[in-house]
């Protein structure tokens, strides 16, 4: 969702401030904004593109400055237009020249709104944003610090703000909390930015501000304080992720690239972490809770999107392996339906992210019921990260495209050692291990033989792309993985697509199979190949084109399907690390040849930092 940079040193800010937005494009966007301070505030927005903001300040020609704030906004309060665009200023005619990005929802916004206006502020813009900007200004008594500290002490939400004022020209305020901030720590420079990525071309070294947080920060140091204004120290790390893995490289796009990552991602998650010679498995991040873990009486995996789909599987692979009661939730779903979290339930977050507001606020509740906390998350220290009783990381290294393809098999993959790791201390035997980590190890291999169907898969992508609706249809551990190809198909080419049960099809959405309908089926050999045959039968009677994900050597599936991709065979609950990815590269190839902006599909947002 939004980002934020800000910057202060002595290079020219708005340099840092532009390149820093276009890293923080792939969040999603709808319109950007910079302000500079050179003596006064200089402030250049616009809707649409970066490209566009940078195209206004190159006109206007006087936007020198060392210390300045920049945003992407994707709207919520009010519409996309210039006047909502960030950065907003306190009341003109106060006469601060206060100025302030902001990432997150100011819950109370329409009551401090009322009270300001009470006041005689007039306000500019529909957002939830400007009424903090009048709310600090308002406060403002020669402090920014204090002013700041003081209206986020009136302020419900979630918040990740940077503020900057023409009367104190020297200093930066920036503050959090429930959305993610960085503040980059450089020789006598600092850039604050929603996420690394903005930050890591110009130091390594950063804080990650907890929740309550305010860090004032002048080119000679900084001071970081909660809310209450009660001094705190900062811990500062070298960031783990270089350059080149958010370049694109020689690929045409994020998705593509991070499609072909992979078998390369996956290696990383898995390393350390098995040893197929001692058959053992070893998740650092959960050992203190291995006891725990084994008494488990329900676990609940919760998420959106396409980390709910890993949920899924995670509830097949923990009851299949595990032998535990499992449950998957939509986050936002679980949050709020008074969850029953009896002694030994445990609950996992999976987030690609970590700061995905539903799935923070499902973990906080299922805290707060006395659940254990699992978290299977990407990015290292995020929210969610942190808000954990233990977890283990992907190690996928940074997602960009807004479809997430890399996570998500990181995210089954983790599952799948978490309820091995756990089955093995159950019932499971050493000589089962031993064989599962095996078939562990050669996952990565696997998918680069998937990937070789690349060309193909786009060929046959090719005669469908035309069709407005899709079904996906699958059984067992492929039915999720049926729901993820759908969904990423719907989510970058705006097609209209549908991911089921095999078997529900013909309650209902049978009726849509008319003639030519593409109907995509993974059809793996597994225990239920048998019946997705015949459902496949079923669509072809009625004149629906299968495509069918199938395990290579199958040739009686080329009989019933217009077009067979195939996988190499794997144990049953490992498939959907493979039978997806035909799944991811049919959705890209869908939206190139339909020409949609494949890493930033419109109105979506990498990280969905509101409820
Ligand atoms: O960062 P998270 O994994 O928590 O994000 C959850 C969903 O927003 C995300 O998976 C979304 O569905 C993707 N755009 C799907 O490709």
């Amino acid at each position: 969702m939004c980002g934020i940079v800000a910057y202060i040193g002595r290079r020219q800010a708005k340099d840092i401030l532009l390149e820093g937005l276009k890293r923080l494009e792939y969040r999603g966007y709808d319109s950007a904004g910079v302000a500079v301070m050179n003596g006064g505030l200089k402030v250049a927005r616009a809707v649409g593109r970066v490209a566009n903001v940078e195209k206004l300040i190159e006109e206007r020609g006087d936007f020198t400055g060392t210390i300045g704030i920049a945003h992407t906004r994707w709207a919520t309060h009010g519409g996309v237009t210039e006047r909502n665009a960030h950065p907003h200023r306190d009341d003109a005619r106060f006469g601060h020249g206060i100025a302030i990005i902001h990432n997150g929802i100011i819950e109370n916004y329409a009551s401090l709104k009322k009270y300001l206006e009470e006041k005689g502020h007039v306000f500019t813009s529909e957002t939830d944003t400007e009424v903090l900007a009048h709310l600090i200004g308002e406060l403002y008594q020669g402090d920014l610090e204090k002013a700041v500290q003081s209206a986020l002490r009136e302020v419900t939400g979630a918040y990740a703000i940077a503020v900057v004022c023409e009367k104190e020209p020297e200093v930066l305020v920036v503050a959090r909390k429930g959305s993610p901030l960085m503040v980059g720590v450089g020789n006598g420079e600092y850039v604050v930015a929603s996420d690394a990525s903005a930050i890591v071309s110009h130091t390594t070294q950063a804080i990650a501000l907890g929740d309550y947080t305010v860090a004032r920060i002048t080119r000679e140091g900084f001071r970081t304080a909660t809310v209450d204004n009660v001094e705190i120290s900062a811990e500062i790390r070298e960031l783990e992720f270089d350059l080149e893995q958010i370049e694109l490289g020689h690929y045409e796009h994020f998705m593509l690239k991070e499609i072909f990552e992979q078998p390369r991602a996956l290696r990383q998650t898995l390393q350390g972490r098995i040893d197929v010679a001692k058959g053992q498995i070893v998740l650092g991040g959960v050992g203190e809770h291995a006891r725990r873990l084994a008494n488990a009486r329900r676990v609940v995996f919760v998420g959106q999107g396409t980390a709910l789909h890993a949920c899924m599987i995670g509830k097949y692979l923990f009851e299949d392996l595990a032998k535990i009661p499992s449950e998957h939730d939509f986050a936002s779903e679980f949050r709020y339906r008074n969850p029953i979290v009896e002694d030994g339930t445990v609950v996992v977050a999976v987030s690609q992210s970590g700061e995905t507001a539903d799935t923070l606020a499902a973990l906080q509740e299922a805290k707060q019921r006395g659940a254990l906390a699992l978290g299977v998350v990407n990015v290292v220290g995020s929210s969610i990260a942190r808000e954990t009783d233990a977890g283990v990381y992907l190690r996928v290294g940074p997602e960009i495209g807004v479809a997430s393809t890399k996570a998500f098999t990181g995210q089954v993959l983790v599952n799948a050692m978490l309820a091995t790791f756990i089955g093995r201390r159950r019932y499971l035997s050493q000589d089962f291990v031993t064989n599962l980590l095996r078939e562990l190890e050669r996952i990565p291999e696997k998918i680069e033989r998937a990937l070789e169907w690349s060309g193909r898969i786009r060929a046959a992508t090719a005669k469908y792309v035309h069709r407005e609706n899709w079904l996906f249809l699958g059984r067992g551990v492929n039915y999720p993985v049926a729901l993820e190809g759908a969904l990423k198909l719907k989510e970058i080419s705006y097609i209209h697509a549908e991911g089921m049960p095999a078997a529900e099809m013909k309650h209902g959405p049978i009726a849509l199979i008319d003639n030519g309908m593409p109907v995509v089926f993974v059809a793996t050999r597994n225990s239920q190949y048998e019946k997705v045959l015949s459902n496949i039968e079923e669509v072809r009677s009625r004149g629906g084109h299968v495509i069918a994900v199938a395990t290579e050597g199958d040739e009686h599936i080329r009989s019933l399907a217009q077009e067979v991709f195939y996988v190499p065979d794997c144990t049953e609950m490992l498939q959907p690390l493979v039978t997806v990815v035909p799944l991811q590269l049919l959705a890209y190839h869908a939206a190139v040849m339909r020409g949609k902006d494949v890493d930033k599909p419109r109105n979506l947002a990498k990280s969905v930092t509101v409820e």
